[in-house]
């Protein structure tokens, strides 16, 4: 069994770089199928989420090329129209590749998406904004089979700005005939990543007041792009800084991407030293607790619901946080009680009870974001942290633990915890 084992308790201290974001990647990668032209994209992370999404549409007849964090996606033989179960189970984001394959090929039959146990996570949204495209939906057991001769622009309303469904419309919109408009839309900076790929590749989208206008063209041609960095690994960075009481700085970022988490860390009464592609987070020997509610961009994200979980656990006082996105994304905090956190969940919310230490133990991570909450626990916590479930930390992070070694941390994987 795949382990990291973290000897906690030391303050880290230094520079760490950012790798490029893993949800701006992963639309990017699906959006080369909109084009016959090559797509080359920069700062690529080296993930597993993204090895996955690149092997998908392989499958589906595109030619990949990697180098290092670069990625070329060119036409290979014939695009097919049927996703491969395999990828789609593996991760929700693969069913993105429904709206451009439809819009390209006039069906498409991909199934239905896995990824993290963090709640219901339905696709209606994105099927119901394919239909208002004038697109057939028929679900069929486990698949979806999407159908329309040429798709037409037509207006979508959500009732809950969903990214993904926002990411399938607006990459299917690229392609129908007139104008499309989606009210209520997500525009987190992965999406508006997206948008400039998208823009670059000849469509024609603006963005105003959470509502997207797209001029469908007949076709779109290849680009070139340098992903965003990841805020995700970022904060997970500075929360590292933070919760072991040194000082981490973090470039190349967006601080502005940061706003809502910076806005709560400094309450905590960590330095924070914002420069305009770095930051710097520096511990304080007992962070106050605050409040905060997780919302669809510029609000607090979801996914750093539980690192900062993990950080208020050793803050004074008792913090609250209600999550208003995924209505399940609580598996982790079981292993965090473990450690020695006070933590009681009432529905979606979280009362924790900052506690002067916590207690390495061997736990599991339960998805992505929980695996790196535990990971910021261990390196905090008194003694040896073992944390199994890798493969989903590792979907996630780029080498997470390589970079927390050059800021100090004691930390390694193997191969068999016991
Ligand atoms: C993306 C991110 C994920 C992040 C999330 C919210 C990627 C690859 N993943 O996920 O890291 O946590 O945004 O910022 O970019 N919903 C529906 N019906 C739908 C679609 C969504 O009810 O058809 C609900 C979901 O169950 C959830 C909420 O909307 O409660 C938000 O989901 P969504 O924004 O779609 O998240 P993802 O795109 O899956």
């Amino acid at each position: 069994m795949k382990s990291l084992v973290i000897e906690g308790g030391e303050p880290l201290s230094g520079s760490v770089p950012i790798s490029g974001a893993k949800n701006a990647a992963l639309p990017s990668c699906i959006a080369s199928l909109l084009t016959e032209e090559p797509i080359v994209l920069h700062s690529v992370p080296q993930l597993r989420d993204v090895s996955t999404i690149l092997y998908t549409l392989g499958a589906l007849g595109k030619r990949v090329v990697r180098h290092d964090t670069s990625v070329s996606i060119a036409t290979g033989g014939t695009l097919i129209p049927e996703a491969n179960a395999y990828s789609v189970g593996q991760m929700r984001a693969s069913f993105l590749v429904l709206g451009p394959l439809v819009a390209r090929l006039g069906r498409a039959v991909v199934p239905l998406p896995g990824g993290c146990a963090i709640g219901a996570r339905p696709v209606d949204l994105h099927l119901e904004g394919l239909r208002a495209l004038g697109a057939r939906v028929e679900e069929r057991v486990g698949v979806v089979v999407v159908s329309a001769d040429r798709l037409i622009g037509g207006t979508i309303r959500f009732p809950f700005p969903s990214v993904g469904a926002t990411e399938q419309i607006i990459m299917a919109a690229c392609l129908a005939q007139g104008k499309t408009v989606i009210h209520n839309a997500a525009t987190e900076p992965e999406v508006m990543d997206l948008i400039d790929l998208l823009s670059k590749m000849g469509a024609e989208i603006s963005v105003g007041n959470r509502r997207i206008h797209v001029t469908g063209k007949r076709s779109l041609g290849g680009a070139e792009h340098t992903l965003i960095p990841d805020r995700m690994e970022a904060a997970t960075l500075l929360l590292a800084g933070a919760i072991t009481r040194g000082s981490v700085s973090v470039s190349p970022v967006c601080p502005e991407h940061l706003d809502a988490f910076l806005e709560s860390l400094r309450s905590t009464g960590v330095k924070l030293e914002v420069g305009e592609t770095s930051i710097t987070a520096t511990g304080i020997a007992r962070p106050i607790a605050v409040s905060l509610e997780t919302s669809p961009y510029p609000g607090f994200p979801t996914d750093l619901h539980p690192p900062m979980s993990a950080f208020l656990s050793t803050a004074a006082g008792t913090s609250a946080i209600v999550e208003s996105v995924f209505e399940r994304r609580f598996a982790y905090t079981s292993a965090l009680s473990k450690m020695g956190a006070h933590i009681v969940q009432d529905g979606t919310s979280l009362m924790i009870q900052g506690v002067d230490e916590l207690i390495g133990q061997q736990v599991e991570a339960p998805d992505i974001r929980g695996g790196a909450a535990l990971v910021l626990a261990g390196l905090a916590a008194r003694g040896r942290t073992i944390i199994t479930g890798l493969d989903h930390i590792d979907r996630g992070h780029a080498n997470l633990e390589t970079k927390l070694r050059s800021i100090g941390a004691r930390i390694e994987r193997r191969e068999d915890s016991a």
